[in-house]
């Protein structure tokens, strides 16, 4: 599921990045776009490791992904062509997910990245904290731009099931080529651990989802997971030359910062 989604970031967040550079320029409010601007940063790095990681999926195992690349191209220029108002409702309905999926992440980190390869399931959860870091922007974005009318809230709404749906759909076709390839997609007992964790993926993404359909939402009524608040304070008091690197055989997965307030250690000097 994760490498699924992987496949994605490339495709979806410089997308993400092309639609806030062209709203900035009507961003009034000094704050607001300059949030834009560092949350374009952000996105940026995420794309750009999640673009080398899976080119070494598709060199050392699965070349069959480039064709759900070839079609991520062909519906994201397809989405370009949409109004602003949709690609922003189309971001700002994204990044709602995301919140849902952090949480998810974080508190299932023992169940999903236990014993994993710790580069993995730090290169991972670090791109979720860094969603959760900026999770108000591009909602404050689209608020800037177009207001909370009627007609403003109808595109939000609509934009949290297009962003996520479409996101969803092409991340199961990535792990569904996956499975497929490791003669798993049609084994009895690796769908139905496949049925598991997709049932708790939903039970904890669909109530942000919903919340972020209502009008009147802000991101900032959803709380941080304190695991991810710890990752923040740990990062900022942590010397810029030290890679995060989880212990994924620790039972609790604790933050991998030194000076987080949860935390034993491991890392590594870059
Ligand atoms: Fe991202
Ligand atoms: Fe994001």
């Amino acid at each position: 599921m994760v490498n699924g989604a992987s496949l994605v970031m490339p495709y979806l967040e410089p997308f993400l990045i092309r639609t806030m550079r062209e709203a900035l320029p009507q961003v009034s409010d000094a704050a607001v776009a300059e949030s834009g601007r560092a949350f374009n940063t952000q996105e940026q790095h995420h794309y750009q490791a999640h673009r080398r990681y899976n080119e070494l999926l598709k060199r050392s195992r699965y070349p069959e992904l480039a064709n759900i690349e070839a079609d991520m191209t062909a519906s994201y220029a397809r989405l370009a062509k949409r109004s602003l108002r949709t690609r922003m409702a189309y971001t700002a309905g994204f990044e709602a997910m995301t919140l849902g999926v952090t949480r998810w992440l974080v508190d299932y980190r023992q169940t999903l990245f236990g014993g994993a390869d710790s580069r993995v399931a730090s290169f991972i959860l670090w791109h979720f904290v860094e969603e959760a870091e900026h999770k108000c922007v591009a909602h404050d974005v689209y608020h800037a731009l177009y207001g909370g009318g009627p007609a403003s809230y109808l595109a939000r709404m609509v934009g949290v099931l297009h962003g996520s749906l479409d996101v969803m759909w092409y991340s199961m076709r990535g792990y569904r080529a996956i499975l497929k390839h490791e003669g798993l997609w049609f084994r009895l007992s690796s769908r139905l651990r496949l049925a598991r964790r997709l049932g708790s993926f939903v039970r904890h993404v669909s109530p942000y989802l919903l919340r972020a359909m209502l009008p009147g939402h802000d991101p900032r009524q959803e709380p941080n997971p304190q695991w991810v608040d710890d990752w923040l304070a740990g990062h900022a008091a942590a010397p810029d030359a030290e890679v995060p690197l989880l212990d994924t055989r620790h039972p609790d997965l604790p933050v991998p910062f030194a000076h987080a307030p949860s935390g034993p250690v491991t890392r590594i000097a870059a």
